[in-house]
């Protein structure tokens, strides 16, 4: 194994044009929330800096990390992403197999030891010595372990890595735990989700390739420039939340309106992620758009907080302040209150709205 080009080489290999790579810049610096003007200086220091290694461990999981990672579309900033990073193992992704592919994660594992960075998606099993989930003949908790030893940081991709996940879901049978219940004296992201937004995966990559350095994170370990606002408050419905109106069942007159789904169980106003800005499949929609409630899939403990449909059981202040206020003083009022409260947006969300699908898109 030799040490890897820089981007710049492998960008020039691709065929991928400077200009295509500018606006992948440009809309990292957008989504990260950075100072205008830091596109430029994303793109001279990507341009230099090798590619650096990517362990992948898959533990306990579904794969639907990695099927979120790979719904591409063409040139995409997911696989852009991958071409600035050297994917040296990924069980689903690699074209190795059986000794081979042990071999390869050993080999990086030496070669780069200190400087790897280690993602990994799945839960760990713990309960009987591990033995609930093996690769190779070895128990998820010494690969990681092992993986964990050498590596420079970690990402936990998905709420199972980042949280305990479904596997976690009582009477956790396997005794699921997360990265971070294992691995203490390393830097360790959380990247939640079920499963996590791609763009998040890639922006987190793009940030600690830049800065050599993970970014600002929540009281959850997640990077706060996606995370640090809630479904609730960059949803499309909320002027309806505002008024007080809300659908009752999936198929009323409410529903149909494109009413606010909270009494339908939507979670939107206690969950943190940007899926109401950056959507999925490439701009297209999210879960709230499609007519479902968000269920909080980026939470810990999401799995085991009661049934999807039934209401929040508290409203929040937001909800018995603003609705009585629309129900009392009518539509107007509550717009008006909805405006202030929209008024009051962070650095991120102003920047999150200048971004548009076509900023995520490459030539
Ligand atoms: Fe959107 Fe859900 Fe909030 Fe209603 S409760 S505004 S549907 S996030
Ligand atoms: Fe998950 Fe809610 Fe987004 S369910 S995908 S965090 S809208």
């Amino acid at each position: 194994m030799t040490e890897h080009e820089t981007l710049a080489q492998r960008l020039q290999q691709q065929g991928i044009s400077r200009r295509s790579f500018l606006k992948f810049c440009a809309a990292m610096a957008t989504m990260m929330a950075l100072p205008p003007g830091s596109a430029s200086a994303i793109a001279a220091t990507l341009a230099k800096v090798k590619r650096p290694s990517v362990i992948w461990l898959s533990f306990q999981e579904c794969t639907g990390c990695t099927e979120s990672l790979t719904r591409s579309h063409s040139p995409t900033l997911e696989s852009m992403i991958f071409d600035m990073v050297s994917l040296d193992y990924h069980h689903t992704l690699q074209a190795a197999s059986g000794f081979a592919a042990e071999q390869s994660r050993e080999d990086a594992m030496k070669e780069f030891h200190g400087k790897y960075l280690l993602l990994v998606d799945g839960s760990i099993p713990i309960k009987d010595g591990g033995v609930y989930s093996t690769i190779a003949g070895r128990t998820n908790l010494d690969m990681l372990l092992e993986a964990a030893e050498g590596a420079a940081a970690i990402v936990a991709v998905g709420s199972c890595a980042a949280f305990g996940g479904l596997p976690n879901a009582q009477p956790n049978p396997t005794g699921a735990v997360a990265v971070s219940d294992i691995i203490k004296d390393k830097p360790i992201i959380n990247i939640s989700g079920c499963p996590p937004i791609p763009a998040v995966i890639t922006g987190v990559l793009a940030h600690y390739l830049t800065f050599g350095a993970l970014p600002a994170l929540d009281d959850q370990g997640r990077p706060k420039a996606f995370y640090g606002e809630t479904i609730h408050d960059r949803c499309y419905r909320r002027p309806f939340y505002d008024q007080g109106k809300f659908a009752k069942t999936f198929d009323d007159e409410g529903a149909r309106n494109g009413w606010c789904l909270y009494e339908l169980g939507c979670k939107g106003p206690t969950t943190h992620n940007a899926c109401a800005t950056t959507k999925w499949n490439g701009g297209t929609s999210f879960p709230i758009e499609s007519g479902h409630g968000c269920i909080g899939c980026s939470e810990p403990k999401f799995w085991d907080a009661g049934s999807f449909y039934a209401p929040l059981p508290a409203p929040t202040a937001d909800v018995s302040t603003v609705a009585k206020a629309a129900a009392v003083v009518g539509a107007v009022a509550a717009v008006t209150v909805g405006a202030i409260d929209r008024g009051k947006k962070t650095q991120a969300q102003k920047s999150r709205e200048k971004l548009t699908v076509d900023d995520l898109k490459g030539e």
